[in-house]
């Protein structure tokens, strides 16, 4: 091996791209063409009710319902739970916009809240700091599909009389003391975007194990039609947010494989996660006690002082010569421009003052340590492990071994 980096002209780790994904199964191409052929497309479909089934007997919950979106899921979520216009709801400041816009949508507040470094996900103590008599609602997310701190959660929702809505778009079949993630609180979503660890391209689902709740979650997904009431007969404003026949038909195949990959990607995260322990400079993210990821993707931090003050960015390209692609992630969520303007389009937010939030933990975490793998280095071999791994070593010792000529890189 050329021990030169590939950014000075040496031979780079990996040329060969990392596993596809979506996976095209024979068992995925079998259902969507029964359900083509033998079932309903959209309502009605026995596809959905299985999916809803399955899915909600995988999660350990009483009810699912598909969704067309895990964004929709949130919002449908939150009325269902009771919010109102101008009511404030508690969030991670790092999370994936659409953890904030679904706030925004059902014409509340989001407040962010800050994170714990090590973990990655939201702070329970942050949480307590922000809560309010107009506090309606918190959405603790499962960054990356690692559990957040549910039982402290729980515990201040249990004292304040708020209602959970967990965000586990990321977390299929992760677990807390083993309890699947998802209806820990009054309900959870999901997401099955692309490149998610179970992906029909788009769509979601809301589990929970309140009737009324999910009966509620029904009337806003289905134009406000109650369960058994009349095919036109309104009660609430909802909209169709509902589920294609064919999306629930590419899931239910995955509900199995879902299962096997868990214990890849854990795996694989092991491996990862030894390997990084024996490099100064790189911290692998820790998992709250009891709690089980579903490793949707890797994260680690990159501490510059250790590379003596050799930025991330460098450290990024570096890899990316070496054929693994690493990114940074998502950015503190209240520096978005959406809350950084005032805009008249959202007068329920105009009179908060986004501009002054600080989380430190967010700021550290978004804009200097975070390290991102792709969520399909995840579900190789131990071979295309090893070339993650020997990227890192690669790139990690030589930067030790002569800072300055990383310092002066022009990128
Ligand atoms: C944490 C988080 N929340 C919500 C969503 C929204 O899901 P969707 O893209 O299905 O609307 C995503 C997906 O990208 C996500 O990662």
């Amino acid at each position: 091996m050329n021990s030169d980096l590939a950014i000075f002209g040496g031979t780079p780790i990996r040329t060969k791209p990392f596993p596809v994904w979506p996976r095209i199964t024979d068992d995925i191409k079998n259902s969507v063409i029964d359900t083509i052929e033998n079932d309903e497309w959209g309502i009605g479909s026995s596809a959905i009710d299985s999916f809803n089934d399955k899915f909600a007997e995988m999660q350990n919950a009483k009810f699912s319902l598909a969704i067309h979106s895990g964004t929709s899921a949130i919002w449908i979520s939150l009325k269902a739970s009771g919010v109102e216009a101008g009511d404030e709801v508690i969030i991670p400041s790092y999370t994936f916009i659409a953890t904030a816009t679904a706030v925004v949508l059902a014409n509340a507040v989001p407040v962010f809240a800050d994170i714990d470094l090590e973990t990655g996900n939201i702070d329970p103590e942050s949480i307590e700091h922000l809560i309010s008599n107009n506090t309606k609602a918190i959405i603790p997310v499962h960054t990356a599909g690692s559990p957040a701190d549910m039982s402290r959660i729980m515990d201040i929702s249990v004292r304040h009389n708020i209602p959970i809505i967990e965000d586990a778009a990321q977390a299929h079949g992760a677990q807390l003391n083993d309890k699947k993630v998802g209806s820990l609180g009054l309900g959870g979503i999901f997401s099955f975007q692309t490149s998610k660890n179970m992906s029909a391209g788009e769509g979601g689902a809301i589990v929970s194990n309140n009737q009324s709740f999910i009966d509620r979650c029904f009337s806003y997904h289905n134009c406000g039609r109650v369960r058994d009431g009349d095919w036109y007969e309104h009660h609430i404003l909802g909209s169709n947010l509902r589920m294609s026949a064919l999306n629930a038909a590419i899931l239910i195949p995955q509900i199995s494989t879902l299962v096997s990959d868990f214990s890849l990607r854990e795996k694989n995260r092991r491996l990862l996660d030894q390997a990084l322990n024996t490099m100064d400079g790189l911290i692998p993210m820790k998992s709250i006690d009891g709690g089980k990821s579903s490793n949707h993707i890797y994260m680690c931090r990159y501490v510059e002082k250790e590379f003596e003050g050799v930025k991330r960015d460098v450290f990024f390209k570096a890899m990316q010569a070496e054929g693994v692609f690493t990114y940074k992630g998502w950015s503190p969520l209240y520096k978005e421009p959406l809350f950084t303007i005032n805009s008249k389009e959202y007068p329920w937010f105009k009179d908060v003052k986004y501009k002054k939030i600080c989380h430190k933990n967010t700021e550290m975490f978004a804009e200097k340590q975070a390290v991102w793998l792709k969520q399909n280095h995840l579900i190789g071999t131990n071979d295309d492990t090893n070339d993650i791994i020997n990227a890192f070593e690669k790139v990690v010792s030589a930067i030790k071994k002569d800072p300055k000529k990383f310092l002066n890189l022009d990128l």
